[in-house]
């Protein structure tokens, strides 16, 4: 399992960008060091800038709600944001801080090295993707890239305000429910022969 407490503490020390000057504290990640599947959102709102952890709101709630519908609990994710900080006001993170939280998310990956990871919204596909990467375009595909495999779907704040993505990303979640159980078998029979858990696709993008 993955020690995410050197990260946490630098992280937690962080003055790389403007919002360490309007956060009430620096909010890491939640879930399970061990998960194989990493949750990208955007950044802390107000909720989560005053507990000190990732989508604990109103849109938190409902990722919860969405995580559970395909059998998915809080052992088997870790949830992180683009940024770790809150953005005043809520706002979008500026893409100067999206790059400032670049060695944070970075060093998170590595550490937790998951082979699937969701992201939640524009924000995280652009910070993994490539800022001109447009959700609308890209949501519901599967890119696998140097092995890992990435599913941008719509942020859950989205559908509060629009419930005609709903459906979309129930769709998008059913497919990374099941992508995740054929890796969890794949690497119960890589583990029975030694080797690492392999991902059962080659590079590329796979669309919906
Ligand atoms: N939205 C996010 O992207 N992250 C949170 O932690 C809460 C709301």
């Amino acid at each position: 399992m993955a020690d995410l407490g050197a990260i946490e503490r630098t992280a937690k020390e962080c003055r790389d960008c403007a919002l360490h000057e309007s956060r009430t504290q620096v909010v890491f990640g939640r879930g399970n060091p061990a998960a194989r599947i990493l949750l990208v959102g955007e950044g802390p709102g107000k909720d989560e800038d005053l507990q000190g952890m990732p989508f604990v709101g109103a849109a938190g709630q409902l990722l919860d709600k969405i995580l559970a519908a395909v059998d998915l609990s809080e052992q088997d994710v870790f949830i992180l944001n683009t940024v770790l900080c809150r953005p005043p006001g809520n706002r979008v993170p500026e893409p100067a801080e999206v790059s400032a939280c670049a060695r944070h998310r970075e060093a998170l990956l590595a550490a937790l090295d998951p082979p699937i990871v969701v992201l939640l919204g524009a924000t995280a596909a652009k910070a993994v993707l490539g800022p001109k990467t447009s959700i609308t375009a890209v949501r519901g595909s599967r890119i696998v890239r140097e092995g890992r495999a990435y599913y941008p779907t719509f942020h859950p704040a989205a559908l509060l305000r629009d419930p005609s993505r709903k459906r979309p990303v129930w769709h998008d979640f059913q497919r990374i429910a099941k992508d995740y159980r054929l890796i969890l078998s794949g690497a119960a029979d890589a583990a029975d022969d030694g080797e690492t858990e392999p991902w059962p696709t080659p590079d590329g993008v796979e669309s919906r």
